[in-house]
């Protein structure tokens, strides 16, 4: 079968230093070349030997484009997905898809009415860390989990450009948020959301947010939580899961995953410890007697399955890893975080 034909709308960081690099690393498909609105951009890319469409009109009109990449601000999304779908190219868009759930409807409806391939970049579907939590929840082996804490820490603030700006959907909640919760709901496949809380943070920006603390609430009484902060000169640990058996700890990114495993629960003596100017024995640390701790390997992955997969899809070949519903439900997660912050309440999820 021969290479899709792709190009990548918007040249910038990630339709730059990602989709263009990638599509030349990895030869999966074959760049055809960018459009950018910003002509200095354009000029960026010819100098480095890229072809550059000089309006969308072009790359529209062009018949050979299987696939087009959107990598523009998240405000501008719809406008350019819709009129790729209905111009007959299969599209894969960056996240947060769309700046509403309306809005990614709306994608939906022109990519089947086109019958055309619509995906979206979940590409941290293939972050490590999450892969290493998402196999020890499957394995069982700290039993049913209840909690799991996802954290992304920084301490560089927001960065200045667009993504301060609320109507281009800046703030780290539609940066970040968006894949957090797609790797929550991933790992907590099957488990009904009842409720959602969410604050956002304002440390030093006050039109969008700059960090922000969620929580998601299942039917069955298991949360999860989670949290990205840009003030953080410390981080917290990126991941944590508790179950009923064990619980596991991804400190950094870089980290492998550390698991301890309950295999006695009850000592023959628990010593009392001095904590601060008390004594404990509820909180007296656990001895080796009675659990198991070991590191995990971390998993490893290609995120370049993601093309791999749309191309597939395209030949009638796969069904897409990320799938529209999956994404439909991260976009009514995120408007739920939104109408919670808004309300200063907890907020209903009817699913
Ligand atoms: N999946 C990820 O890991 C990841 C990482 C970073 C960014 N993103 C997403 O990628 C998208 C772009 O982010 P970025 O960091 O590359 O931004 P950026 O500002 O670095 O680049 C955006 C580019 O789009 C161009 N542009 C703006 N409007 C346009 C239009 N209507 N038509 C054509 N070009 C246009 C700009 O000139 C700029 O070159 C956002 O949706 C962002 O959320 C995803």
């Amino acid at each position: 079968m021969d290479k899709k034909n792709l190009v990548v709308v918007g040249y910038g960081g990630m339709g730059g230093g990602y989709h263009v690099a990638k599509a030349i690393e990895k030869e999966v498909v074959n760049l055809l070349g960018i459009y950018d609105i910003d002509p200095k951009k354009a000029e960026l890319a010819r100098s480095r030997g890229i072809y550059a469409y000089n309006s969308l009109e072009e790359v529209l009109n062009d018949d050979r484009v299987d696939i087009v990449t959107v990598a523009i601000p998240n405000d501008v999304h719809l406008d350019t997905v819709v009129r790729c779908l209905e111009a007959g190219k299969n599209v894969i868009c960056e996240k947060p898809v769309a700046m509403s759930s309306d809005e990614f409807a709306k994608m939906v409806e022109t990519a089947n009415k086109n019958n055309k391939v619509f995906s979206v970049h979940q590409n941290r579907r293939w972050d490590v860390d999450f892969l290493g939590m998402k196999q020890i929840y499957n394995s069982g082996e700290i039993g049913r989990v209840f909690n799991i804490e996802s954290r992304i820490h920084g301490s560089r603030g927001i960065p200045s450009d667009w993504r301060g700006e609320k109507e281009h959907g800046g703030g780290m909640f539609l940066d970040w948020g968006v894949h957090l919760i797609d790797q929550i709901l991933q790992i907590y496949k099957g488990r009904k959301i009842t409720k959602i809380y969410c604050k956002f943070i304002h440390t030093t920006n006050f039109e969008v947010d700059d960090g922000y603390k969620l929580y998601i609430y299942f039917e069955d009484g298991s949360e999860a939580y989670v949290e990205t902060g840009t003030f953080n000169f410390i981080a917290m640990p990126r991941f944590y899961m508790q179950g009923d058996k064990g619980t596991a700890l991804i400190t950094d990114w870089r980290e492998k995953a550390k698991v301890t495993v309950c295999k006695h629960w009850h000592e023959s003596e628990v010593v009392p410890v001095q904590t601060g100017a008390g004594l404990t024995k509820t909180m007296a640390p656990r001895d080796s007697i009675t659990v198991d701790e070991y590191e995990v390997d971390r998993p490893t992955g290609d995120v370049y399955d993601y093309y791999r997969n749309f191309c597939d899809v395209i030949d009638g070949k796969a069904e897409l890893i990320v799938t529209h519903e999956e994404a439909m439900r991260v976009m009514k997660v995120m408007e739920a975080a939104f109408k919670s912050d808004e309300l200063g309440q907890v907020v209903d999820f009817v699913e």
